[in-house]
């Protein structure tokens, strides 16, 4: 079975209710493992956990940006023009707040992304951005 990208989850029918932003957090064979030392891989999960939906991914195939974090928009930031955003190399627990601060804020086309998380956006293979 195909791995699924993350833009595909905010169109599963879950609910009547618009889709919140979202957070897709890999968590396979690279990010969160202790192939990416000095990270408590379980403290940042559970930092985003509660902030918004959350959900752990397979391997995002990218892997030397381990650890990889997507930030979805929500279903209204969509419809104007907003698009996920990919973050890597999240192995900084000051990084992994300013991201659960953004996300509690709206995230993607709501609110604007910190500054600092520039260091940390990547395009995906594939992808433009
Ligand atoms: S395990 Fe996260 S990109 Fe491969």
């Amino acid at each position: 079975m195909p791995r699924q990208r993350p833009e595909a989850v905010g169109t599963e029918p879950t609910s009547t209710a618009p889709a919140p932003c979202r957070v897709v957090v890999c968590r396979d064979c690279c990010c969160g493992t202790p192939k990416v030392t000095g990270v408590d891989h379980d403290r940042q999960l559970a930092r985003l956990t509660g902030e918004v939906p959350v959900r752990v991914s397979d391997c995002l195939d990218v892997c030397e940006h381990a650890n990889v974090i997507v930030v979805q928009p929500s279903a209204a930031a969509r419809a104007t023009g907003a698009r996920p955003v990919w973050l890597g190399l999240v192995n900084d627990p000051d990084a992994t707040e300013d991201i659960a601060r953004w996300v509690q804020a709206g995230g993607p086309g709501v609110a604007p992304c910190p500054d600092i998380l520039d260091l940390y956006v990547f395009t995906p293979p594939g992808r433009s951005r």
